[in-house]
């Protein structure tokens, strides 16, 4: 069983770090496989529409993008940290999973998406909401914890003070990993639900 961990943050020991840190303990606790790849470092652009992953399958920017996407088939949660900035997620990590989710044709349901974000005061709940959006498009069910998946710290580090916001992301992870075990046996026993060809309506008059 394996999660990937996305850091939307351009600092590598910042707080959404800690927080997903702190997940990891966890995943490592329970003998799940993790992979923490940050991306906030990064230039990424953003989609250009041109639509022409609708028939390679991939980004027509071979970047991170492309290097994240087969590390997303095969794992069966994915966690995205984001550092909040101006009540939402920072512009490096919504321009990767736009193209990420978009570009890539393999199938995402059930695997557990799951969002957590690291703000100094406000704009954690619109920016939470943000991150759930790409997950709950895709048939990819939603790991909840015992709060909204937030912790507070400004400076890097200032986060493993937030003694809440720590407990939030290990109840987070603990039933991440429930949800994760239950959907593969799950799986095993019914199998994956029915899907009907999808239905694309545009505003019709
Ligand atoms: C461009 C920018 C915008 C920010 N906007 C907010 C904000 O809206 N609300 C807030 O509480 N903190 C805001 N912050 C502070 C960061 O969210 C905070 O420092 C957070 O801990 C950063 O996470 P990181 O250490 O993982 O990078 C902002 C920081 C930057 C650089």
């Amino acid at each position: 069983m394996k999660v990937l961990l996305i850091n939307g943050s351009p600092r590598a020991n910042g707080n959404t770090a800690t927080a997903l840190e702190e997940i990891m303990k966890i995943f490592e606790k329970e003998g799940i496989e993790a992979e923490l790849i940050r991306v906030g470092n990064l230039a990424v652009r953003g989609c250009i529409s041109c639509f022409k992953c609708y028939e390679s399958g991939k980004c027509v920017f071979d970047d991170i993008v492309n290097e994240i996407a087969p590390k997303f088939e095969a794992c069966d949660g994915l966690v995205v940290g984001s550092p909040v900035y101006y009540a939402g997620a920072n512009a490096t990590l919504t321009a990767l999973l736009a193209r990420l989710f978009y570009s890539t044709r393999f199938d995402k349901r059930m695997k557990v998406g799951a969002a957590v974000v690291a703000a100094r005061r406000g704009g954690l709940s619109s920016t939470f909401d943000e991150l759930n959006k790409f997950f709950t498009i895709s048939g990819m069910p939603v790991a909840s914890g015992q709060y909204w998946n937030s912790i507070h710290g400004g400076r890097p580090g200032e986060a493993v003070q937030d003694a809440e916001g720590m407990q939030s992301m290990r109840t987070l992870a603990e039933n991440m990993v429930f949800l994760m075990k239950s959907i593969a046996l799950g799986k095993e026993k019914y199998g994956l639900p029915e899907r009907e060809k999808h239905v694309f309506t545009n505003f019709i008059r």
